[in-house]
């Protein structure tokens, strides 16, 4: 066992005093987030899990979940600490923290739960605010009015207009403190999304998403699904959200793979209470059990039969600490994902686990309107999805958009394949609408060639076919048909598309031609006509003969040598052609700008035949493919062309991103302060904060370019964040800088 004695772990450090209140992003896989929420009470790590405690029931001391698990914050409730005289007094002399006796950071609720449980309460609620403040709470909580899932839309909307109408009050009562402003809405999307607006317009410092207790108790995940993708794209980015009541650890991956950053359990306790284990696919009863669902810490040396004889007190704590075990498992399991880009992953994983869950994840990602983008047409219930898409058809669509395009492309590492599942990834689907927004064919395209059947490295095995086209049929567009859509060969080595984890199978599989013309269709080459050959094994020749009788071309090329000089010149037209395209998928670029860049250019290979550097037409080292993810990374004389090549004028605000609408405008800018001018030309990172004005189409994992007010470019990097968080977040990093032009360069 690991040693840990009450009093062994250091009381935090108060946060620094101009950042108390502040909210910064550390590392985000898409819509989720590692964060860091500054406080009075140390800097608490997000997401994180604030166990309940009620101060008249402690099942798990609180010293003890600072002590032993290392937990940063807790949530109690106010209303319970102002009812009772002694909890009231002793809270007002000495502070809720040594009232509970945790040193971190303590939330507190305002009784709206208590209201709902057991009718109205009869704290003010400008005065419960003020109690919480006198007690000293890092984070208080306004009494808003929950909004229960079988109220009438009209019950709800007065929910919610009551709640803002309390907003101006509670903020101006809590001072200093920061407030917590619930979302309410019930299961109305047009609801929550108005009170998303409109408590965005207080000065809060969460927001948590309330009324859902009913929603989770009732396994309504689908519609906790849709409550979600409601509010939070119209939420403050740079303030967290709370899922209020949210504790089952089988609801955090997709929770937090939609943007949640806070949870907090009294499911640990309660379920004790009862017999009951939480895991992260559901809940088993003690009385079931011969051995552990998963062996935790503390029965490590106890099988569920010596637990269920203990005395009643002993086993519900027992029980107690092994669910707050799992659950603060599970939330480790799920910050590391983040870190590895791989929480939407665990979310389909998790889906499996229970049919609601599964539906509220299908329902997610394989509507129709999102799966014609794939060629899965219907996984989801084609009548319910009419259903959904009744009335305000689009409204989901412009949140899914929001989850899309804010996933991080190209990205390290292959594709687990999983399933029909793995192809509506969102980082996927962002990877193939970059594709099919910026990309477009060259102006002489006559035939389109679609090779099939091999995974990745396609280059590696079918050069001798590509240049042969090349030099044959300069006029024809080679495409690789991979299990995650169709993509030209100059994008051949780019991931996710070229390393994909799958049995042959997969691989192998030729959709019909109905998928194979919409693709074409998305690539804007739906008219140009095509023939397919199958890569794999011997004969691929006499396979590309038939293809070209196919398309009426002559076959008697195919059977000509090509010289040494010939297939150089091939080779570097294909290396063109990958340089000018990559700049339009990644950089942004239309095609004549690119051309224009690539024109002259000149390329430095690798052992392997591979591109390791481009170079302009004076020699200078201008791009360079990136090998672990097939990117493009800039050098500082790149960027200097490609912002010549601008023909936008420079931005001037920090306007709403526009999602898909940015095909071809070059890689978006940031203008920056003056006081960050010296940093980025030295290479450092440019902070929120700093920013002036950027380009609409922004987006976190891409390229951009950092200029000065006077439009001088200073550098260029990786934007962090979208348009909105760069206008709402006040700390962390926004773009973090690659390549800064001394002065003079
Ligand atoms: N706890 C669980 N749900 C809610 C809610 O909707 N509002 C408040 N204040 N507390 C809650």
């Amino acid at each position: 066992m690991p040693a840990w004695t009450e009093g062994t772990r250091k009381d935090p450090k108060p946060c620094r005093e101009q950042d108390r209140g502040k909210f910064e992003v550390t590392q985000r896989d898409g819509r989720a987030r590692l964060g860091k929420l500054h406080t009075e009470h140390g800097i608490l790590e997000t997401p994180a899990l604030l166990p309940v405690v009620n101060p008249n029931i402690r099942t798990i001391e609180p010293r003890v979940m600072w002590d032993k698990y290392g937990i940063g914050a807790l949530i109690t409730n106010s209303y319970i600490i102002w009812k009772h005289d002694d909890l009231k007094v002793e809270a007002q002399q000495n502070g809720v923290h040594s009232l509970l006796n945790f040193p971190g950071v303590v939330m507190t609720d305002s009784g709206t739960f208590q209201s709902y449980m057991y009718g109205d309460v009869e704290v003010g609620v400008e005065e419960i605010v003020t109690f919480q403040k006198s007690i000293g709470v890092d984070i208080a909580t306004m009494l808003d009015v929950f909004s229960r899932p079988d109220m009438t839309e009209k019950e709800v909307e007065e929910a919610v207009h009551e709640t803002v109408n309390r907003a101006t009050v509670s903020v101006e009562a809590s001072g200093e403190t920061m407030l917590n402003g619930p979302i309410q809405g019930g299961v109305f999307r047009k609801l929550r999304q108005l009170s998303a607006q409109l408590m965005s317009e207080h000065d809060f410092s969460v927001h948590p998403i309330g009324g859902i207790v009913p929603v989770m108790e009732q396994q309504r995940y689908k519609d906790y699904a849709k409550i979600m993708m409601a509010a939070l794209p119209n939420l403050p980015p740079n303030r967290p959200v709370h899922m209020f009541g949210c504790g089952h650890p089988m609801l955090f991956p997709m929770s937090i793979a939609l943007g949640a950053d806070l949870f907090d359990s009294a499911a640990y306790a309660l379920f004790a209470r009862d017999g009951r284990l939480l895991t992260p696919w559901g809940t088993e009863r003690i009385d079931d059990l011969v051995d552990w669902p998963m062996l935790m810490p503390c029965v490590a040396m106890l099988s569920p039969a010596d637990v269920r004889s203990m005395p009643a007190m002993e086993k519900e704590k027992c029980l107690a600490h092994y669910n707050l075990e799992v659950t603060l498992a599970e939330l480790a399991r799920c910050k590391q994902a983040v870190r590895d880009g791989k929480i939407w992953q665990l979310a389909e994983q998790r889906s499996h686990q229970h049919p609601a869950l599964r539906e509220a994840f299908l329902w997610l990602s394989t509507r129709p309107a999102i799966s014609g983008n794939y060629r899965r047409d219907l996984f989801y219930n084609d009548r319910e999805a009419a259903k959904d898409l009744q009335g305000d058809r689009g409204m989901w669509e412009d949140s899914w958009d929001w989850v899309v395009w804010n996933q991080q492309t190209p990205r390290v590492g292959g594709i687990q394949w999983s399933g029909d599942d793995t192809f509506v990834r969102p980082h996927i689907q962002k990877a193939r609408r970059a594709i099919h927004t910026r990309w477009t064919t060259r102006e002489e395209t006559k035939h389109t060639f679609i090779f099939h059947g091999i995974r990745g490295p396609f280059r590696d095995r079918l050069l001798d076919q590509f240049i042969w086209l090349q030099h044959h049929i300069p006029a024809v567009q080679t495409l690789m048909l991979t299990p995650l859509g169709l993509i030209p060969i100059a994008l051949e080595d780019v991931n996710p598309f070229a390393h994909v984890n799958a049995p042959e199978w997969v691989l192998d599989h030729r959709p019909d031609d109905l998928w194979i013309k919409r693709e074409l269709e998305r690539l804007g080459i739906g008219e140009v006509p095509y023939a397919c050959v199958d890569a794999r094994g011997d004969g691929i020749k006499a396979r590309m003969e038939q293809a070209l009788e196919r398309l009426n071309l002559p076959i008697n090329m195919l059977h000509m040598p090509i010289d040494n000089e010939d297939r150089k010149a091939a080779d570097a037209t294909l290396n063109l052609h990958q340089a000018i395209e990559k700049m339009m998928v990644m950089l942004n670029m239309d095609r004549a700008a690119a051309e224009t860049i690539a024109q002259g250019a000149s390329y430095v290979a690798n052992r392997q035949g591979r591109v390791k550097n481009v170079l302009d037409s004076n020699g200078i080292h201008i791009l360079s493919p990136r090998l672990r993810d097939g990117g493009l990374s800039l050098t500082n004389t790149g960027a200097t062309h490609i912002f010549n090549q601008r023909k936008e004028p420079l931005p001037n605000t920090i306007p709403i991103p526009e999602w898909n609408g940015t095909s071809g405008n070059g890689p978006a800018i940031v203008v920056v302060e003056p006081d960050a001018e010296p940093y980025v030309r030295q290479g450092r990172n440019v902070f929120h904060g700093f920013v002036t004005a950027c380009d609409r189409w922004i987006l976190p994992g891409e390229s951009c370019l950092i200029v000065n007010q006077q439009g001088h470019l200073l550098g260029h990097g990786i934007s962090q964040c979208n348009a909105d968080e760069i206008r709402a977040f006040t700390k962390g990093i926004a773009i973090k800088t690659r390549g800064g032009l001394l002065e003079k360069e």
